[in-house]
Parts: C-alpha cells; sequence; structure tokens
C-alpha cells in the first residue's frame, strides 16, 4: 500500500498532488491550444443535438453535483443553454418534465452510484439522451448512456474525492466550449483566451500547491473548531459547497457553504469571535460584492480565511488569514480555487487524527439508496 501511495502520507493528499497531471490528462487529445483546436470524441455525434437541445439536465451527487453546478455557469454563459442541476435522489422521486429535446448529463467519479443511475434510468424513459461523464471506464453509468467522455483522472481511492472533481470541471469546461462554438454563442476571441488559459492550469495548479505549507499553518490555529461557514460567489459558490464538504466528510467539523449574498438572510446569525469563515473571493466579476461579504463577516468578528488572486491588496487589509492563487480567467477559476480547500480539509483531519482515506460512515461509491 506504502508504494501505491507513491510517498504520500495518504491517498487524499497524493490524488491532490496529482492534480497538474490529471487535469492535463482529462484535456488530452481534447485541446490543440496552438491551433486552438477542441474536439471530443464522444461528443462529436452529439453535437448537433447539443446545440438545438432546449435544455441541459444535470444529474449527480455529492462532489460530482457540484461540478454540475460550475457547469451550469459554464453552460448557461457560454453556450446560452438552460441548465438545471438536481440531486439524482431528488430527480428520480419527483415525477420530472423531461422531453426528447433534452439532454440529460449524468455525472459520477465510479460511475456506480445507485441514484444517479436510477436518475438514468428514469430520463431515458422519457426520451432524452443520456451524455455521461465518468471516471471508471466500463462502470454501469458509462455503459447505461448513449455517449460519454471519460475523465481520465485515474484511480481516485481516498473516499473524498478530489482529482475527479478538477478533472470533471476540466471536461465539462471544454464541452460548454464546444457546444458554445458550435452555436456560435461565445466570441473567437474568448474563445481563444480560454483555451490559452486552460492550457496554463495544470501550472498553475502546481504553483497554487506550494502553498501546502501555509496551508497546513492555518489548519493548525483551527483545527478545534466546531463550525465552518465557506462562502463564495459567481463560479466560486460550487467551490464554496465542496469546500465544506471537504471539511465535513473527513474532518467531522460542521461546514456549511453558501453563496456570500445569502448570508445576510440567515448563517450571519451563526458569526462571533469562535467562526471561522474561508472566503473565495478572487478577481471576477463579483468581486466588489464580495469585499462587502468579507466586512459583513469582520463587523461580527468573525475570523476571515481569504483565498484572493496574487496581488490583491483590499481584501488583505480586512482578513485574517490570505491565501493567494494564481490569476485565470473566472469560468476556469474553480480548477485553482478548490485547491486550498482539499488541503485545508486534509490538513485539519490529519491533525484531528481522523482517517482522512476512509471516513467513518462513508463509501466510496454509494451503490444502495
Ligand atoms: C465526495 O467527496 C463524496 N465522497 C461523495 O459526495 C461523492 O462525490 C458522491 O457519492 C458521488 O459519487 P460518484 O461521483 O462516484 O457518483
Amino acid at each position: 500500500e506504502s508504494i501505491e501511495k507513491g510517498g504520500y502520507e495518504h491517498f487524499m493528499l497524493k490524488e491532490i498532488f496529482e492534480q497538474p497531471r490529471s487535469i492535463l490528462d482529462s484535456m488530452r487529445g481534447r485541446m490543440i491550444a496552438e491551433r486552438n483546436h477542441l474536439m471530443m470524441g464522444g461528443i462529436r455525434e452529439y453535437e448537433n443535438k447539443f446545440a438545438n437541445a432546449n435544455r441541459i439536465l444535470i444529474v449527480a451527487c455529492g462532489t460530482s453535483w457540484h461540478a454540475g453546478l460550475v457547469a451550469e455557469y459554464l453552460i448557461e454563459d457560454l453556450a446560452r443553454i438552460p441548465v438545471e442541476v438536481e440531486y439524482a435522489s431528488e430527480f428520480r422521486y419527483r415525477n420530472p418534465i423531461v422531453s426528447e429535446n433534452d439532454i440529460v448529463i449524468a455525472i459520477s467519479q465510479s460511475g456506480e452510484t445507485a441514484d444517479t443511475l436510477a436518475a438514468i434510468e428514469l430520463a431515458k424513459s422519457k426520451g432524452a439522451t443520456i451524455f455521461g461523464i465518468c471516471n471508471v471506464v466500463g462502470s454501469s453509468i458509462a455503459r447505461a448512456t448513449d455517449a460519454g467522455a471519460y475523465t481520465h483522472a485515474g484511480p481516485e481511492i481516498g473516499v473524498a474525492s478530489t482529482k475527479a472533481f478538477t478533472a470533471q470541471v476540466t471536461v465539462l469546461t471544454l464541452i460548454a466550449m464546444i457546444i458554445g462554438s458550435k452555436r456560435g454563442t461565445i466570441e473567437t476571441t474568448k474563445l481563444h483566451q480560454l483555451i490559452a488559459e486552460l492550457e496554463q492550469i495544470p501550472a498553475k495548479v502546481e504553483q497554487t500547491l506550494k502553498l501546502d505549507k501555509q496551508i497546513e499553518e492555518i489548519s493548525e490555529i483551527y483545527k478545534d473548531a466546531t463550525n465552518f461557514l465557506y462562502l463564495g460567489r459567481g463560479y466560486n459558490f460550487p467551490v464554496a459547497l465542496e469546500g465544506a464538504l471537504k471539511l465535513k466528510e473527513i474532518s467531522y467539523i460542521h461546514a456549511e457553504g453558501y453563496p456570500a449574498a445569502e448570508m445576510k438572510h440567515g448563517p450571519i446569525a451563526l458569526i462571533d469571535e469562535q467562526m471561522p469563515v474561508v472566503v473565495i473571493a478572487t478577481k471576477d466579476s463579483s468581486y466588489e460584492k464580495i469585499v462587502s461579504n468579507v466586512q459583513e463577516v469582520k463587523a461580527r468578528k468573525g475570523k476571515v480565511i481569504a483565498i484572493v488572486t496574487e496581488g490583491d491588496t483590499t481584501i488583505p487589509a480586512m482578513a485574517d488569514h490570505v491565501i493567494e492563487i494564481p490569476e485565470t480567467s473566472e469560468h476556469l477559476m474553480p480548477l485553482l480555487s478548490v485547491v486550498p480547500l482539499q488541503l485545508l480539509s486534509y490538513h485539519i483531519a490529519v491533525m484531528r487524527g481522523c482517517n482522512v482515506d476512509q471516513p467513518r460512515n462513508l463509501a466510496k461509491s454509494v451503490t444502495v439508496e
């Protein structure tokens, strides 16, 4: 087993550190940046169907559902097709309205999640085209779908999903760009810019991983907290949910992810000097808004751990701890901003003596209801 861990103490840490490579593998053969060329075997036959879809429904669970939420922002912005993201477990029992012109994207690392599989069967019975995004080749979901794309992240052993998430987001980004260019909803210059930015993501993830030591020090300060709040807006909102889920599942600390602006509708009541608030506040179209949210937290003496874009000075002046990550387009930011949150949950869990790779009560894939 120690050989399989490749010198890392846990599979989770190994998988976090594999991300520059796994993200690259998920793009390999699908993007030739020098030629501004995108292609995806799995989607080729269905490109017209995607381009003419009335609506895209995304079904998934857990971390894969969070990747689906990122895709909602990407597809609606770049391809201008309405997207709905559904918990597979709710979708399957809700008598949902699905038509033949809908495309259902099912996202699953394992390809064995029972609820996602059942949601696929239901959507299929209503005539929708089903597209799968799975990591495990030949899995039940991969076999049950009409077409699909593998994420090629390599085996993920840690129960807490890390590299599978970033690979899913990468594949979904490529899909949004492919459909957007087919539909003519994305300007050529913007498309080329995104391709160039995406190509740099593995190197920027590598750079982000260098923050490990700093994140370990912050973890030491907050390892005994009983609650955490994670806030983000726009593309970073799903990242806030994902950061909170990671912390809950491996450290057993109660954590909630929230869209930062929703804080004033309830969770703000929780904030006092005992409450660590992780704010993902990178430079994007909602930056000014999130600056006010950080002020709101500080006014109530919450402890702010801010994930910011390199060179930012406004948020660092207010936050208790600052984690600086490289700049990229907001469309791609989840691929970078999730990394410090993975490391934060990892270090806190290790410091609390938790079984990081096999947390209590959890299985790698949930094959029962
Ligand atoms: C992620 O860290 C979780 N362990 C869990 O939420 C997981 O993402 C979910 O069960 C879905 O699994 P899947 O991607 O294999 O379908």
